[in-house]
Parts: structure tokens; C-alpha cells; sequence
């Protein structure tokens, strides 16, 4: 992998460390965001809370941009790594150094992701963010990437990290995940089903529903545990980029002859996946649970798409899907 210059600042979540790229993008109250449409909640609060409103552009089936609309409010544009493969950012920058504005490479989903050159992903706009916590099975832990050396001068300071153990749910999740793989059962999936039924027997409810409040949450920035840092820090990160690369193509063989349409044809080249991405209906997704269950690994949809979205999302927003490597 090549060497980066980045500097790092580590937060508890993602969201929290786009808050701070939207202020070191000196995005102000009023100001504008271009983010694609096809976007979770998470996102839209870290611009509320820096007090600036988004704007939406579409993404084709290819999760690329169909166009990058302008207006005069625009100071930054989000790009995604969806799923850790590399979103090619050349229409970006075309678009930051015709209207300038600042690019965020929002890289939630691909920590350990590189591209074809080995940049790893993050680093590859002035501005950053990485969602470790999606990666490794960790209750907190975010990366904040400024590669523009002005903006590196005026990085906020790390936060401190906080004296929080990881928590009996950490090591609850891990010994189940452990003995899921070993097994290949689907015992986190049981576990999951016996908390949901628990939650509808006292709250009517299965799962916890979202409400739009979620979009205008206030987003604040704190350090993540120490113990978490420790985990990133103990990762083997070259076995995990192999685990993941690995289950890639045993889920593409696997589902070879189902009815879902994979969203990438191929792995690319120091891609680590954040899981596999298809479009297929509710119900191919249960097919597809039932192919994986095996393989310890979980059918998630992705996204829980913004209100303002939601209503005339096109259908490859709505069938979008991933087979979740965590
Ligand atoms: C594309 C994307 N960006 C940012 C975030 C925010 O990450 P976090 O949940 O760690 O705040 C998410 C969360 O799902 C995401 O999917």
C-alpha cells in the first residue's frame, strides 16, 4: 500500500468526524452540501448540525453520479465509497476546481479499501472520513483524513479518548460471532430474533423504527474508547483485507445461479469489501440469507434512504442490499 500523507483524527462515529470535515470545508449555517440521494440518515445530521441543507444528486445503477447539479450555496461535495469499492472521484474534482468547492470522500464503508494505485481510501480527497466500527466488530471507532496540508494545519485536536470498557454487549457479539464461523450456524441471527421478539413483547414494536428525527439529530464530536483504539491497533489488518477478499468470491460463486443482480461485476484490485452488494426483492433476500447462513454472515438492506428521498426513490435505491462480512 502506498504511504499516505494524511492526517488522522479518531472519533467515536463517522458522522462525528464529518462534522468536522464540513467545518474544516468552512461549510457555515445557510451554506449548502451536495450528498448523493442514495445516502443514510447519519449523514444528513452531520449537515444539520453544522446548520447547512443538502442537496441531492442521483446515483445510476453503477452507484456513480448521473450528474452533479450546481448552486451558488454549494461549499462541499460528498463522494461515497460504497461498500469500500472506490468511487472514481475524476468527475469530483472536475466539479471542485470548476465551482470551488471542497471535496469529502466519504469512505464510511472501506477501511483497508485501496484503489488501483494502493491510495488508500480516505486519503485520496483533502478531506475524509472512515467508519473503523463497520469493519472490525468494535462498539466506537472513526477516522477523520485531512490530506490538504493547509487544512492539515488547522486539523481540530484529538479529542480524548474515553475510559469506557468495551461492554458486555461487545463480548457477547464476538464469542456468538466466533461460534457462528465455527459452526456455521446462524447463531447471531437467533440471538438477533430473541432480542426483537423481547423488544415487541414490552414495546409493540419489532425493531426500533427511525423517525425523521433522526435526520435533524445534533451530531457531537467525542473521542472513541481507548479500548476500541486498542482493537484497531491489535488488528491484523492484512489477514481481515484477505478474510473479506476471500468471502467476496465464495458469495459470488454461491450466488452465481440465484436471481440477484451483483452491483459490481468483479472485485477490483486492493478493493477489501465492506460485504457484497446486490439488487433483489425482499424475498430473493431471504433466498439469499438462507445461501449464506453457512458462511456466518448476515443480508442487511442498505440504506435507511433520507424522508425527502424516500418517496420517489428509483427501484435501485429501494433493492439495494448487502450480504454484511462483519
Ligand atoms: C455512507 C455512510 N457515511 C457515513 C456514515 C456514518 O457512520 P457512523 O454510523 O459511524 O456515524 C454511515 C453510516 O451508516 C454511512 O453509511
Amino acid at each position: 500500500m502506498r504511504q499516505s500523507n494524511a492526517t488522522y483524527r479518531y472519533y467515536a462515529y463517522g458522522r462525528q468526524a464529518l462534522v468536522e470535515a464540513l467545518g474544516l470545508a468552512n461549510v457555515l449555517p445557510g451554506d449548502e452540501v451536495l450528498v448523493p440521494a442514495l445516502i443514510c440518515k447519519d449523514v444528513l445530521s452531520s449537515i444539520h448540525t453544522v446548520g447547512a441543507k443538502p442537496v441531492f444528486y442521483q446515483v445510476n445503477k453503477s452507484l456513480a453520479p448521473v450528474s452533479l447539479p450546481h448552486a451558488s450555496l454549494i461549499k462541499a461535495v460528498i463522494a461515497v465509497n460504497y461498500f469500500g469499492f472506490p468511487q472514481d472521484l475524476e468527475p469530483f474534482f472536475d466539479y471542485c476546481n470548476k465551482f470551488s468547492v471542497k471535496l469529502i470522500e466519504d469512505n464510511a464503508h472501506g477501511y483497508l479499501s485501496a484503489n488501483i494505485d494502493g491510495v488508500l481510501l480516505g486519503n485520496r480527497a483533502p478531506l475524509g472520513i472512515t467508519s473503523i466500527r463497520k469493519t472490525i466488530r468494535i462498539p466506537d471507532g472513526a477516522r477523520l483524513h485531512v490530506s490538504d496540508t493547509q487544512l492539515s494545519e488547522v486539523i481540530p485536536t484529538q479529542l480524548p479518548l474515553s475510559d469506557e470498557p468495551l461492554g458486555a454487549r461487545y463480548f457477547l457479539q464476538n464469542k456468538f460471532s466466533k461460534a457462528e464461523r465455527l459452526t456455521r450456524l446462524p447463531i447471531l441471527r437467533w440471538v438477533r430474533a430473541i432480542v426483537r421478539l423481547r423488544r415487541f413483547l414490552s414495546t409493540g414494536e419489532f425493531i426500533t423504527t427511525s423517525t425523521t428525527l433522526a435526520e435533524t439529530d445534533v451530531v457531537v464530536p467525542v473521542g472513541p474508547r481507548h479500548s476500541s483504539m486498542k482493537k484497531i491497533q491489535e488488528l491484523d489488518e492484512q489477514d481481515e483485507a484477505k478474510r473479506r477478499t476471500e468471502l467476496y468470491s465464495r458469495v459470488s460463486s454461491a450466488l452465481d445461479k440465484s436471481k440477484i443482480t451483483p452491483v459490481h461485476g468483479r472485485l477490483p484490485e486492493n478493493c477489501t469489501p465492506y460485504g457484497f452488494p446486490f439488487f433483489g426483492d425482499s424475498e430473493t433476500a431471504k433466498d439469499v440469507q438462507r445461501i449464506v447462513n453457512g458462511f456466518g454472515v448476515e443480508v442487511i438492506r442498505w440504506p435507511d434512504l433520507p424522508e425527502a428521498v424516500l418517496a420517489d426513490a428509483p427501484d435501485h435505491y429501494s433493492n439495494l442490499w448487502l450480504v454484511n462480512f462483519l
